[in-house]
């Protein structure tokens, strides 16, 4: 049998699952080496985990199994899983609780070829409800630093401020993260995004690049391209976290282009959140095609319908995503991380090493 030229390759989409199924497996992309640079780690509670968590701490939970909890996981919007998302960390109250639900995360990750993580933690979801910044840095750091040892995966942590409060709650809460230096890599903004633009968080994004933290946000994920502007600009943003919005901003998406500035997007989270329809909508492709740095991550893969590898057979099966385009996402998950230059590098040759040792498309599994 022949083997196809990637031009040949771009031809069968569209002809088919079958044939998109031979050419890029879900075994290859599972196998795939990736980063992931947008999940939040309290939205990997997985229903089975939280009624164990919550049956050893005695936490009453409104749900009779996990099933019913997974039927209720039908949301309009980001608001209407937000509710549910901040009930369901109620459960986590000791250091343990934080420990197991990493630890959970990270065997799924790797399961999924991520060799890198890069993971949001909500410290105010905690602290409003009594429990310690300490408790929870601390359980998840453990949790890391096994994953190390344990799986070789690398992974940093990024503190999350919660929008829908107040900069000066934002503030008091980086107070809180400064003995913790050393096991952060950066913030970020997230929550509610309507009505809570990213300028009024411009002074505490100001005090973290003062002590040397990386900057993201959540823009343009419900809110208006406007809000991705002042993300760049206002609080100075290496990554933007979604960035799907952007499409409606042609002066935007030059700039982006321009910059290579990161977007991690998450297709179905978009889906699941009403963003868009559906994933043959969702401008993932399209956005790459403006040759914007586009990665591809799971955001909350407990409430979302999948974690990151799952994402990646949803484009390919929703948009058509060819070999040569799952490559390009899978490196720029690298480019687009915090990792040093020289792990970056590692990173890159072993996802390189991937692709040369494998099978030409039109071989793999005839
Ligand atoms: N968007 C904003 N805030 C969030 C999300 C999200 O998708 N997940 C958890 N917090
Ligand atoms: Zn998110």
């Amino acid at each position: 049998m022949p083997v196809r030229g990637a031009a040949e390759d771009e031809q069968k989409v569209g002809s088919g699952m079958k044939a998109r199924e031979r050419t890029v497996t879900n075994e290859f992309l599972r196998g795939m080496p990736k980063a992931e640079l947008h999940m939040h780690v309290e939205g990997s509670l997985e229903p089975e985990i939280m009624f164990e968590i919550a049956r050893r701490n005695g936490v009453p939970l409104r749900y009779g199994s996990a099933e019913e909890v997974r039927k209720a996981y039908d949301f309009g919007d980001l608001q209407s899983f937000l509710d549910v998302y901040y009930e369901a960390t109620r459960v986590l109250l000791y250091e343990r609780d934080f420990y197991d639900l990493t630890s959970a995360y990270l065997r799924k990750a790797h399961a999924q070829g991520v060799r890198h993580a890069e993971i949001f933690f909500d410290p105010q979801a905690h602290t409003d409800r009594g429990v310690a910044f300490e408790t929870a840095i601390t359980g998840i750091h453990r949790a890391l630093l096994d994953g190390r040892r344990g799986l070789g995966m690398s992974s940093h942590l990024i503190l999350c401020f919660l929008r829908h409060l107040s900069a000066e709650a934002a503030m008091e809460t980086l107070l809180q993260a400064r003995p913790y230096r050393a096991w952060i890599v950066g913030v970020g903004l997230d929550s509610s995004e309507l009505g809570h633009p990213p300028d009024e968080f411009r002074a505490v994004f100001e005090e973290a690049a003062r002590h040397g933290f990386r900057r993201v946000a959540h823009a343009g994920e419900e809110g208006p391209p406007e809000y991705i502007w002042q993300a760049l600009d206002d609080l100075g943003a290496a990554r933007i976290d979604h960035g799907v919005r952007c499409m409606e901003d042609p002066g935007l998406v030059r700039r982006l282009r321009e910059e290579q500035v990161p977007l991690t997007v998450c297709p179905l989270s978009n889906v699941k959140l009403r963003v868009f329809d559906s994933i043959e909508e969702h401008p993932v492709r399209r956005m790459l095609g403006e040759d914007l740095c586009v990665t591809v991550n799971s955001d909350d893969p407990a409430y979302f319908g999948g974690y990151v590898a799952d994402n990646y057979t949803a484009i390919r099966d929703g948009l058509g995503f060819t070999r040569g385009e799952f490559r390009r996402v899978a490196e720029n998950s690298f480019t687009a991380s915090f990792l040093d230059e020289n792990s970056k590098k590692k990173l890159l040759a072993n996802l390189n090493a991937y692709f040369a040792g494998t099978q030409p498309e039109t071989l793999r599994g005839v």
